[in-house]
């Protein structure tokens, strides 16, 4: 992308105020219903597990379990022992990804997932289509086939509510009719004013209600100039006025790291590679299309930039911040705090080379990338940010968690 950064600061400067924030409306029937599935463990093998299990809206719909993000950052499914590869992504502002594929440039754009397998060619709606995944994912709800889940929600307490929202016709024995329908309604509430709701700071700084302060504000210019984050991570509203989503949907190699302590390595059933296993992202996924070399290789190690709202967030206690709960950054978790993800945007190419474990590491050196195909030279690795800068653009961050109040 061309060097853009200073006239996208004084766009950012000279916003007209959008209209405020608006006060949260209530749920509609669909959300309503949309909600009652993504909280409901029956809905898994062992009536243990629900999309919020991995998706904690206190935790900016990602994994809540503190032990887990500071380690593998990887979650264990409804079955004991069976654990995914990645860490969970917010679940929330995702719903504008548009159906996978190829732009004017050439550059994958949208799809789900960090790799972007649910492209959404089969409901039109990503979002819808990956709600479907996990119920039948055997590393995650674990549910033998969509009849079961099916069956499971025409049973529970809102089973009414989901023939009211959707017609006689539900749960009527066209099984995979209903599997679109709970997939639909799982959407609905992903991108409903409850947990895609615009409340930060930042916001509330857009609509002319909140000032930065000076730390922010040099954050934020820092996050549009010299530090290059907004050519992939959008931190101004869209023509219409659309509130920033800061991801632009396409795909990347930052050349992160492993995470050794990822559980998939230990998976020998899922995973004969062993520790050997490279997770090959965008490309990957591809080539199980079908899609030739030529398509699929120069996409090997990428995956989908993530929104950085809530990147931040985690419940606080005023009275112990030094006990606060981690969180994991990264497809892989390999980052346990934005500190980290700054200083290896600033200086992944300026440090020196270590192997993981050593003292030092991502202070003065970093491991080699997970993969090191295809990684972005041009857009970061070696920004000259000072140690305070690198601390503005962490405040800045900060002001991307939902809730705010004055
Ligand atoms: C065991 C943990 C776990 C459970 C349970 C789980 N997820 Fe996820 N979720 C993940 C992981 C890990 C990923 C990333 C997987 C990948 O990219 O391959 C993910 C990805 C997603 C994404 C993609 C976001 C994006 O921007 O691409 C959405 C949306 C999502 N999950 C929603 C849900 C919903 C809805 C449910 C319940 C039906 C659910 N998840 C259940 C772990 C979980
Ligand atoms: C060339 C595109 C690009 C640029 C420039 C970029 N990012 Fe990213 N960002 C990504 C991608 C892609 C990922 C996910 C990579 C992965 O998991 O392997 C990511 C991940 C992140 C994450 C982790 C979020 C999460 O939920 O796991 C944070 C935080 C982040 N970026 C902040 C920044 C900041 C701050 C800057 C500027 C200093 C920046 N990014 C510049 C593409 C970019």
């Amino acid at each position: 992308m061309p060097w853009t950064a200073p006239l996208a600061l004084i766009a950012l400067l000279s916003l007209p105020a959008t209209a405020a924030a608006a006060p949260p409306r209530a749920l509609s029937a669909q959300e309503k219903l949309g909600k009652r599935l993504f909280f409901d463990e029956d809905l898994s093998a062992n009536r243990n597990q629900s999309c919020a299990s991995c998706h904690a809206p206190a935790f900016g719909t990602t994994g809540d379990a503190s032990a887990v993000n500071a380690t593998g950052a990887v979650y264990e499914g409804s079955v004991p022992g069976r654990f995914g590869n990645r860490k969970p992504p917010s679940a929330a502002y995702a719903g504008a990804s548009p159906r996978l594929h190829l732009d004017e440039e050439k550059q994958w754009v949208g799809g789900m997932f960090w790799d972007g397998r649910a492209t959404g060619d089969t409901l039109g709606d990503p979002l819808a289509e990956q709600a479907q995944g996990p119920f039948l994912n055997p590393l995650e709800h674990a549910l033998p086939d969509a009849a079961e889940l099916v069956k499971r929600v025409c049973a529970a307490s809102y089973g009414p509510a989901f023939r009211a929202a959707w017609g006689k016709q539900a749960c009527s024995g066209d099984a995979q009719a209903d599997y679109a329908r709970i997939g639909r309604s799982i959407a609905a509430y992903e991108r409903s004013a409850e947990l895609s709701p615009f409340s930060s700071k930042y916001d509330a700084v857009l609509a002319g209600k909140a000032e930065l302060t000076p730390r922010e504000a040099s954050g934020l210019a820092l996050f549009v100039g010299a530090g290059k984050c907004a050519e992939c991570h959008p931190a101004t509203p869209g023509p219409k006025g659309e509130p920033p989503l800061f991801t632009d949907f396409t795909y990347d190699n930052l050349g992160m790291p492993r995470n050794p302590l990822n559980p998939f390595a230990f998976q020998a059933e899922a995973n004969p590679a062993g520790t050997a296993w490279v997770d090959e992202g965008l490309g990957g996924a591809l080539r199980e299309r079908g899609l030739p070399a030529a398509v699929h290789e120069p996409e090997l190690g990428k995956f989908k930039v993530p929104t950085l709202r809530n990147v931040d967030l985690r419940p606080r206690s005023k009275k112990a911040p030094a006990g606060e709960p981690s969180k994991a950054y990264g497809h892989n978790g390999y980052f346990k705090s934005l500190r980290e993800v700054v200083h290896f945007y600033n200086t992944r190419d300026s440090l020196p080379a270590c192997p993981p474990g050593s003292k030092g590491e991502k202070v003065t050196c970093w491991p080699a990338p997970e993969m090191s195909r295809n990684v972005n030279k041009e857009e970061m690795g070696n920004l000259g940010l000072t140690p305070a800068q690198e601390e503005d653009i962490v405040a800045f961050l900060r002001t991307l968690s939902d809730g705010w109040r004055n």
